[in-house]
């Protein structure tokens, strides 16, 4: 029997390289070695204000994405959490057993909280319930995501802890797995790549497009000059290249840089090359996939029928642990 993977992503925009390299491409490593369970996690996209108008759309657009990145159906469950009603069941029960305080521990909530200011409501704050919710209806041990998530997977681990004490045995432990590329930094530099900022390369996105982003993405800020000698461990474009160049590439990057041998623009574009050589069969796949909609629909309803049966179960085995399912009493009979 194979171990049970989960993750998640939310459906708020373009599926960008630091998803990708932080999380998607590992997902597809562990396709064949887990039993793998990959959610759009529609619920936690809407603690901050969506579109309900184009929801629907965003929500196919980023499971046509990952799918045409690797995520084969064939390999794979893939559904959106909506559609399996016992995820928001076993987040309130999880509710009663989350302490306050670690709650506002999360980073994530202080640093949304920051940025949403006028609704900093209370799905915001108990986000990482949920997503323990998420992980723990499945019994998953393993959860593939970006450094950002590891606070709120170390939660899930004390409220699987805090159950198990509680009402017995039942929830595995879950555990974090960190891909080569845990925390990609936007074109910026000075921020984690992010859809909600504006310093993200779309997995689907033309080469035209790439390059206009990548002509002008931050370097060592201290290279001012062509004739300035650099320092690629400061430079972006460098760490970069390291995910998607040949080793000799990086090489000819690091010294060219630390020798002023190459330009700032030289460097980009062999990481342009190369970022396109990688994205354009995703981006193709991605195009036929668009065409044909129906068929992503139809993996996403096989997928939520699966889910569906082992939240079911799941669920059951949670109330009666709880003390919330009342059995039938044999009937009395007056003598
Ligand atoms: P999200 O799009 O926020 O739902 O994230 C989906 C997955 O991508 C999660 O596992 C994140 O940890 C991961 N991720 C998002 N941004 C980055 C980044 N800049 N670097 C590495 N991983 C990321
Ligand atoms: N919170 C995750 C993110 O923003 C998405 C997510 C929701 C998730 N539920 C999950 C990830 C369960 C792993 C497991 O990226």
């Amino acid at each position: 029997m194979k171990k049970r993977l989960f993750s998640g992503i939310q459906p708020t925009g373009e599926v960008h390289i630091g998803n990708y390299l932080g999380a998607i491409k590992n997902w597809v490593s562990l396709l064949d070695p887990y039993d793998c369970i990959f959610s759009i996690v529609d619920y936690h996209a809407i603690t901050v204000p969506q579109d309900p108008k184009s929801m629907p759309k965003q929500i196919l657009h980023v499971a046509t994405v990952n799918i045409a990145a690797g995520l084969d159906p064939q390999r794979c469950t893939l559904f959106v959490q909506s559609q399996v009603c016992e995820h928001t069941e076993l987040a309130w029960i999880f509710h009663t057993i989350t302490p306050m305080g670690h709650l506002e521990r999360m980073t994530q909530f202080k640093d949304k909280a920051k940025q949403h200011r006028e609704n900093v409501n209370a799905g915001l704050f108990s986000y990482p319930i949920l997503q323990a919710a998420d992980i723990m209806l499945y019994k998953a041990e393993a959860v593939p995501v970006g450094e950002d998530q590891v606070q709120h997977i170390e939660l899930s681990r004390e409220i699987a802890r805090k159950f198990n004490a509680r009402y017995g045995n039942i929830f595995p432990e879950p555990q974090e797995l960190l891909s080569t590329a845990p925390r990609i930094m936007g074109l910026d530099a000075k921020n984690k790549m992010s859809k909600s900022l504006n310093n993200y390369i779309s997995l689907i996105e033309s080469p035209e497009d790439i390059w206009k982003k990548l002509s002008v993405a931050v370097t060592d800020e201290n290279r001012k000059r062509r004739s300035d000698p650099g320092d690629p461990d400061k430079c972006n474009i460098y760490h970069l290249h390291k995910h998607f160049s040949s080793p000799e590439e990086i090489d000819w990057s690091a010294h060219g840089c630390r020798t002023a041998g190459i330009g700032c623009l030289d460097c980009k574009r062999c990481l342009w090359k190369n970022i396109v050589k990688e994205l354009t069969p995703i981006r193709e796949k991605a195009m036929a996939l668009f065409e044909n909609q129906n068929y992503v629909i139809e993996v996403l309803q096989k997928g939520a029928e699966r889910c569906q049966e082992m939240a079911r179960q799941t669920m059951q085995e949670v109330k009666e642990a709880i003390g919330l399912q009342l059995t039938p009493q044999p009937v009395k009979t007056k003598v």
